[in-house]
């Protein structure tokens, strides 16, 4: 048996290889599917959770890379939608077909907690997640408004 901490719960999970990729085990295992699966070699973003509070992708995290560390996914990031990057999402409209978009706001959020003060070139490489819809405009828009917020 081993254990994992998402989203402020200890889960345990039984019969499930150390080398399990995270995705699979927050999709499968835990019915966590706001985390989106895209192209499974760290080359998308668009399976990005936090690991202690940073950005991290989720297709190449072994379980046993995760550890005792604090998972969150977008379900964790507000109970409600009330995050500051989840309203500035909703406020611009951001997604158009919205596969990416989970992954953007992971990324964001991480961003935000070091950087309230972004500029275009901190977002850009900060977040180099794909969006195959091009939102790229409105992410940057929204970003900037999250982080307005955050300063207050
Ligand atoms: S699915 Fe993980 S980076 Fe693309
Ligand atoms: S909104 Fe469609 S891929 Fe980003």
């Amino acid at each position: 048996m081993t254990r994992i901490n998402v989203n402020g719960e200890a889960h345990e999970l039984v019969d499930v290889a150390d080398t399990t990729p995270l995705l699979w085990i927050l999709r499968d295992h835990l019915g966590l599917t706001g985390t989106k699966y895209g192209c499974g070699v760290s080359e998308c973003g668009a399976c990005t959770v936090h690991i202690d509070g940073a950005a991290r992708q989720s297709c190449v995290t072994t379980l046993s890379e995760v550890g005792d560390a604090q998972v969150v996914t977008i379900e964790g990031l507000s109970a409600d939608g009330s995050h500051p990057v989840q309203k500035a999402w909703k406020q611009h409209s951001v997604p158009q077909c919205g596969y990416c978009q989970v992954g953007q706001m992971m990324a964001a959020a991480a961003m935000l907690r070091d950087n309230t003060s972004p500029s275009d070139a901190d977002i850009d490489e900060s977040m180099w997640n794909i969006c195959r819809c091009g939102t790229y405009p409105r992410i940057r828009a929204a970003v900037k408004t999250a982080a307005q917020e955050l300063r207050k």
